[in-house]
């Protein structure tokens, strides 16, 4: 028996108290659009073996001019609530993750709550980039288990082809625009979410950026032909930061569930570089069968990366109820976070 089908090994433990919280439902939403290693070359100086061989990366999705940031999140969170079971005016908290809303004001949470008609809902976004999702699912499931909610749609939604800049090949090869979504809830005794951790490291802020747009540099003709509207990444730095956050995290949220990684059905990282996600198996010492990859289909898609991977890999039957699954994450911030979930 090898190590990805050997039957969980120990019953996990969770720190939590208070009402168990549940993942009952995911949806996601790619925009139709694909953008191959190919259109890239005939973009920028670069080429479908260096994407390859770099990221991992095939193609990405990029969406229309019209479609914003909110209506793929509303189509996204659509196909959670469809899978769930849940009416809009079920809907008791929207939480929406995202580095490009649809403007400053007002929150894109606001706006998929009024494309969705979900009226009884309070509605806010968050911000922790790449980490954003799990941030945001922490936050619902907070308020689950505390009682003061009971349904709760967290949605990790991103247009990043409107911040990428198309003139730098170091960073403009790696993203990709889509949304996904889950719904909370509290679905019996048993506990479905078992840990959350979550870091961050505000030193490091200046290897992942676009310093532009707030309220430090307001959008100027001068900020505008510097180029300060796009992202800006020191690329080895990120890396070498990823790899070992991304690591520790999910060892402290294992061994917060008394659980080693052989107890893990599938692992869910954060679609940036393949190499990242080897190197991040390799330490963990988990077979690669056993982590969910969809980055050479979509890129990094950031707040949706990872909620997108996860609608992907429920529907796929990677994972049935009962099985554990470990999500890991790590973004500009710099930001991190682990979750353990019985699924
Ligand atoms: O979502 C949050 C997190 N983001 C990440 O996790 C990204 C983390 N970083 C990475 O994924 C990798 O660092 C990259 C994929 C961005 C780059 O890979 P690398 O192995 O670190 O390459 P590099 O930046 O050191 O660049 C190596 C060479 C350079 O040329 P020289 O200076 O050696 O002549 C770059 O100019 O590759 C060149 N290069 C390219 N060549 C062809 C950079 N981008 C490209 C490109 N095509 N698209």
């Amino acid at each position: 028996m090898t190590n990805s089908n050997k039957p969980n090994l120990r019953s996990p433990r969770s720190p939590r108290s208070g009402r168990p919280v549940h993942i009952v439902g995911t949806g996601s939403y790619l925009p139709d659009r694909i953008l191959t290693n190919a259109d890239l070359e005939k973009m920028v100086d670069t080429t479908d073996e260096w994407i390859t061989s770099r990221s991992g990366i095939k193609e990405r999705r990029i969406a229309p001019d019209w479609m914003c940031t909110s209506d793929m999140g509303t189509e996204a969170a659509r196909r959670a609530m469809e899978q769930a079971g849940v009416r809009e005016d079920e809907i008791d908290l929207i939480i929406c993750a995202t580095i490009t809303p649809d403007m400053p004001l007002p929150n894109t949470a606001c706006l998929i709550q009024h494309k969705l008609g979900a009226k009884r809902a309070a509605a806010f976004d968050i911000e922790a980039a790449c980490s954003g999702f799990l941030y945001g699912m922490e936050i619902g499931q907070q308020f689950i288990t505390s009682g003061t909610y009971n349904t709760v749609l967290v949605i990790g939604a991103e247009k990043l082809s409107t911040i990428v800049d198309w003139q730098d090949r170091g960073t403009c090869v790696l993203f990709g625009d889509g949304a996904g979504a889950v719904v909370l809830r509290s679905r019996g005794p048993e506990r479905g979410i078992l840990t959350t951790c979550m870091g961050a490291d505000g030193s490091k802020g200046d290897i992942l950026f676009m310093p532009a747009g707030g309220a430090k540099f307001p959008a100027s003709k001068e900020s505008v032909s510097a180029r300060m509207h796009v992202i800006k990444m020191e690329g080895k730095e990120v890396f070498k930061s990823a790899v070992i956050a991304m690591q520790t995290a999910a060892e402290e949220a294992l061994k917060k569930c008394n659980l080693t990684i052989n107890d893990i059905k599938c692992i869910i990282p954060h679609q940036a570089n393949l190499r990242i996600i080897d190197a991040i198996a390799a330490r963990l010492g988990a077979p690669k069968e056993k982590v969910y990859i969809n980055l050479h289909r979509y890129g990094n898609v950031s707040a949706a990366s990872v909620a997108i991977a996860l609608d992907e890999a429920a529907r796929e039957g990677r994972f049935q109820r009962g099985d554990l699954i470990l999500l890991v994450v790590f973004g500009s911030g710099l930001t991190w976070a682990s979750c353990v979930i019985r699924w």
